[in-house]
C-alpha cells in the first residue's frame, strides 16, 4: 500500500539517525518514494551524501536555499508529500513543534503542512521522562500529530529505558495506519484487473496482452486512501497489491464468480480486459495434430459482460460504477457510446492502437467520460492516472455523502 506514496523524511540529530537509512531503504522496496530533510544537527550523525545516495535524490537542509526556492519552495516541498516523518524527533524539534517554532527547514516545513505527521521520539529516558517533553508530546498529540515508539531499551548513553527510536518495521506499520485513516476508510471498493485466458484445451487458451498494471496502481491508489480493497485479477506478472483481498482468476466466468461473491460495495471498477469470447466445449485433454492438414474447429461462444452486469442491478448497486474503453479507432465516440450501452457511471476511454505503447507500458492517456462530459488527461504514468482517479473517487463519494 506505500507504493507510489510520497514520504518527506525529516531526519532530525540523534544517534538513531542511522536507523533512518534502513528505514528509506525499507520504504523504497515497498514503491514509496523518499524525500530527505536533513536537519544541521541530523548532518552530525548521518552524511548528506549517504542520505541523497540512499534517496536516489537531494537531500533538502537550508531553508534560504534559493536554488530549491525557484524550483519548488519549501511550502510546496511540504504539501507534495502525502505524510511528513519526523525520525529520529529529538527533544529539540519536538519542543520547537510543540511552540510553533519554525527557524529552520524542517520546523518550518513542519508548520506550513497540511499533511499527516508522524514522529518518531528518540532520546536520552530522563529526556524522555521530563515534564517539558511530556508536556510536549501531549500538546503535539493534541495537535493531531501522530507518535510511534519510543521503545523501551538500552541506549547509546548508556542508561536503560524508554526512549529508544521505534524500528524501522514499527515506523512502516505506523506510516500504513496513519495513511489508512485517508478519505476513503469505511469504503468498499471491487477491481476488476489483468486479462482472463479462456480454455481451449488443458495447455492452451485465448489471451489478450493486458498487463494487469493500471488495475494494480488504482488498486494501490485506493488502499493508500483508506479504502478496504477487493482485488480480482486476472494471470499476470504484476506485483499484487498489498493490503487488498486478492482474488486470483483466469476465465470470465470465474471473474463474475468473484464479483458477485464480493459482496455490496461502494465503487465498482472494472479494468480488466475480459475476453469477449470463450470456447463453447473446451476439451480436457490435449488437442492432437493429425499430421494430415486437417484443422481443429471450435464454436465461440459470448462470456458474460461483467461490468453491465453490475451497472445495471437493481439491488445492491455500487453508488460509483466505473468501465475501462480499451480502442483503437474512434475513442470518444465508441466510449461515449459504450458508457451509455453498459449503464456504467464513469469511462476511461484510451487508445490501445499498438503505436501508443499503452498495452503493457507504463504510460496511459485518458479520457474520462461521465454524464456531465469529456475530460481529456494529458499522458501519465499509469501511477498517475490512477491517483487522479482515485482522487475524483474521493470527491465524488464525498459528494454523494452529503
Ligand atoms: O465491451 P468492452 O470489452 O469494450 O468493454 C470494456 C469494459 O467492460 C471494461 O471496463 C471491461 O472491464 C468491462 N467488461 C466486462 N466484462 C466483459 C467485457 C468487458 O466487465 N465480458
Amino acid at each position: 500500500m506505500l507504493k507510489g506514496r510520497k514520504i518527506l523524511l525529516v531526519i532530525g540529530g540523534g544517534i538513531a539517525a542511522y536507523k533512518c537509512l534502513d528505514l528509506m531503504r525499507r520504504l523504497q522496496d515497498q514503491g514509496a518514494q523518499v524525500v530527505p530533510v536533513l536537519t544541521r544537527a541530523g548532518a552530525e550523525f548521518v552524511t548528506p551524501l549517504s542520505v541523497s545516495a540512499l534517496a536516489g535524490q537531494k537531500v533538502h537542509q537550508d531553508l534560504f536555499d534559493l536554488d530549491a526556492e525557484s524550483e519548488i519552495g519549501h511550502i510546496q516541498l511540504s504539501r507534495a508529500a502525502d505524510i511528513i516523518v519526523v525520525a529520529p524527533a529529538t527533544a529539540d524539534l519536538m519542543a520547537k513543534m510543540a511552540n510553533g517554532l519554525a527557524n529552520d527547514l524542517a520546523s518550518t516545513l513542519l508548520m506550513a503542512t497540511d499533511k499527516p505527521v508522524l514522529i518518531a521520539p528518540s532520546m536520552n529516558v530522563r529526556m524522555w521522562h521530563h515534564p517539558a517533553t511530556q508536556r510536549n508530546v501531549a500538546t503535539l498529540k493534541s495537535d493531531g500529530i501522530h507518535t510511534v515508539g519510543p521503545d523501551e531499551g538500552s541506549m547509546a548513553c548508556g542508561e536503560f529505558g524508554l526512549g529508544r527510536m521505534a524500528e524501522p518495521a514499527d515506523i512502516i506499520d505506523a506510516i500504513k495506519t496513519v495513511l489508512n485513516n485517508g478519505p476513503l476508510k469505511g469504503k468498499h471498493i471491487v477491481i476488476t484487473s489483468g486479462p482472463t485466458h479462456e480454455p481451449i484445451d488443458p495447455v492452451r487458451y485465448i489471451a489478450n496482452r493486458s498487463s494487469g498494471k493500471q488495475g494494480a496502481a488504482i488498486a494501490s491508489a485506493l488502499l493508500a486512501r483508506g479504502a478496504a480493497v477487493t482485488f480480482i485479477t486476472g494471470p499476470t506478472h504484476e506485483p499484487l497489491p498489498d493490503g487488498a483481498a486478492i482474488v486470483q482468476v483466469e476465465t470470465a466466468l470465474e471473474m463474475l464468480n468473484a464479483v458477485e461473491a464480493a459482496g455490496p460495495c461502494n465503487v465498482a471498477i472494472f479494468a480488466a480486459a475480459v475476453a469477449d469470447w470463450r470456447v463453447k466445449d473446451a476439451v480436457d485433454s490435449k488437442i492432437k495434430k493429425t499430421g494430415k492438414g486437417d484443422l481443429p474447429e471450435f464454436d465461440l461462444v459470448e462470456n458474460p459482460d461483467i461490468l453491465k452486469s453490475v451497472a445495471q442491478r437493481t439491488e445492491n448497486r455500487p453508488e460509483l460504477v466505473i468501465g475501462f474503453a480499451a480502442e483503437t479507432d474512434n475513442v470518444l465516440e465508441n466510449a461515449t457510446a459504450k458508457r451509455l450501452r453498459k449503464g456504467c457511471d464513469w469511462i476511461l476511454a484510451n487508445d490501445v492502437s499498438p503505436e501508443t505503447g499503452i498495452m503493457g507500458g507504463d504510460k496511459n492517456k485518458v479520457l474520462l467520460i461521465s454524464d456531465t462530459g469529456v475530460d481529456a488527461w494529458p499522458e501519465m504514468s499509469k501511477s498517475e492516472v490512477a491517483n487522479r482517479l482515485a482522487n475524483k473517487i474521493v470527491e465524488a463519494l464525498g459528494d454523494s455523502n452529503s
